[in-house]
């Protein structure tokens, strides 16, 4: 289910470009389904906020019931300000500062630890505590090499190899595990590395090694697809058997504990769109280029990961086929949403839909070259409201943040 086109150009013309606009409906759908295809009882849903952390959609989620995958001090204000209460976060963030952990600590949130000297300042600084351990799954998989989080030549997380020395700190410090988590990485379309990293981490989970756990925590990274030929993954099926294997688990481990994910772009990148319109086009010779009102740094995807976002062209959907290249307005060449992209006819004054723009695309922005982020509004195709849920900062009102942020 997608926002009708109409719908989108209504919305451009009430609130102007460029404009984020998010479906509620589809996210909403979109947390449902999850739980229709884990099959496992105790199964959570912990968002990973990084992904969009627009108070409307956290509020949204917040009363769907879903938990959170929080990643730094801030996130976790924001989460507490917006009603989620310590025992629906996890917190997993990487490189950690004492203050940080000290702080994170006193909220009551569980820690999610991914190294072994960490894992150490945290047993000796507050011996006895809860904690979960985060696990690199030894499997590489991801949409680019730099969304891929698994294998050692990352950061991320303890190496299985290292399982017996976190047992012996663990003990030390009377630290009681009570999670394993495990991310592989994100945009991930091979189900078998899923399955691969989950048998990776049940193998440790013995209750010899590891007696007090009460969840296993496997990630995000599900893959929705971004191009119109991409087939969806059936995440039915790998729901299913994931509860089956989890459920074969428990048998051995002796206990039924809570499946945990943890979906980013699953969750929020098809209910987005960033609206622009073209405001100048240019012939180079052979090149086509549509110039629009935005640029990389309000959603920089494509020229970073070269990840593709579909195009639609609002205002002349029937218009003769032809090639663009779709550009920003931002002083590098980089500055591309598409290249060499077939489109219907492009004129100055159309109005574009970029899709699949709801996840890392406002949350990675910026204001470089000083143009403000777009507005955000959330629509709900259930029933056809949309209302402002953030706006955007006039030209000098950013001055004022810069020059109040100033020490001069
Ligand atoms: N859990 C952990 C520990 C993570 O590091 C991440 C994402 C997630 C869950 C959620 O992953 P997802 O389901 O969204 O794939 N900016 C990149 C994606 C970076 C993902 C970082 N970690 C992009 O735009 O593709």
């Amino acid at each position: 289910m997608a926002l009708e086109p109409s719908t989108l150009s209504s919305l451009a013309e009430t609130y102007g470009t460029p404009l984020y606009v998010y479906d509620a409906a589809r996210l909403r759908q979109q947390y449902t389904a999850l739980h229709r295809y884990f099959t496992w009882p105790n199964f959570r849903v912990l968002y990973a906020m990084k992904a969009n952390y627009n108070a409307a959609i956290l509020a949204l989620l917040r009363d769907l019931g879903a938990w959170l995958d929080t990643v730094s001090p801030a996130e976790v204000i924001l989460a507490q300000r917006l009603g989620y209460t310590a025992d629906r976060m996890l917190y997993t963030a990487n490189n950690m500062t004492n203050d940080e952990v000290t702080h994170v600590h006193e909220t009551g949130i569980l820690l999610n630890i991914g190294s072994l000297s960490r894992l150490d300042r945290y047993g000796r600084q507050f011996p006895g505590s809860r904690v979960c351990l985060r696990f690199n799954p030894d499997v590489v998989a991801g949409a680019h090499a730099k969304i891929r989080t698994g294998g050692d030549l990352t950061k991320f997380g303890i190496l299985m190899d290292d399982a017996d020395q976190v047992v012996d700190i663990a003990r030390r410090h009377r630290l009681r595990i009570v999670g394993l988590h495990e991310h592989t990485g994100s945009g991930i379309a091979e189900t078998q590395a899923f399955y691969d990293s989950i048998d990776n981490l049940l193998a440790l989970a013995s209750p010899e090694r590891f007696p007090d756990l009460e969840f296993i925590d496997f990630g995000g990274g599900f893959k929705v697809p971004y191009h119109p030929d991409e087939a969806p993954v059936d995440y039915k099926k790998m729901g299913a058997r994931i509860s089956d294997r989890f459920a074969d688990f428990c048998d051995q481990y002796g206990r039924k504990l809570a499946l945990y994910i943890e979906p980013g772009k699953f969750m929020v990148a098809e209910c987005g769109y960033m609206l622009v319109t073209v405001n100048t086009l240019k012939i180079n010779r052979t090149r086509k280029i549509a110039g629009v009102d935005s640029g990389f740094p309000q959603l920089i995807r494509p020229m970073f990961y070269d990840a593709y976002h579909h195009i639609a062209n609002l205002s002349n959907p029937d218009g003769m086929a032809d090639c663009y290249d779709i550009c920003g307005n931002i002083c590098e060449t980089g500055d591309r949403f598409a290249e060499q992209r077939m489109l219907p006819e492009v004129r100055e004054g159309d109005i574009l839909a970029i899709e699949n723009a709801g996840a890392y695309c406002y949350t990675m922005g910026g204001v470089y070259n000083l143009r403000a982020m777009p507005a955000e509004v959330l629509v709900d195709s259930d029933n056809g409201r949309h209302e402002l849920v953030r706006r955007r900062l006039s030209n000098e009102e950013l001055i004022d943040q810069i020059l109040g942020e100033s020490t001069l």
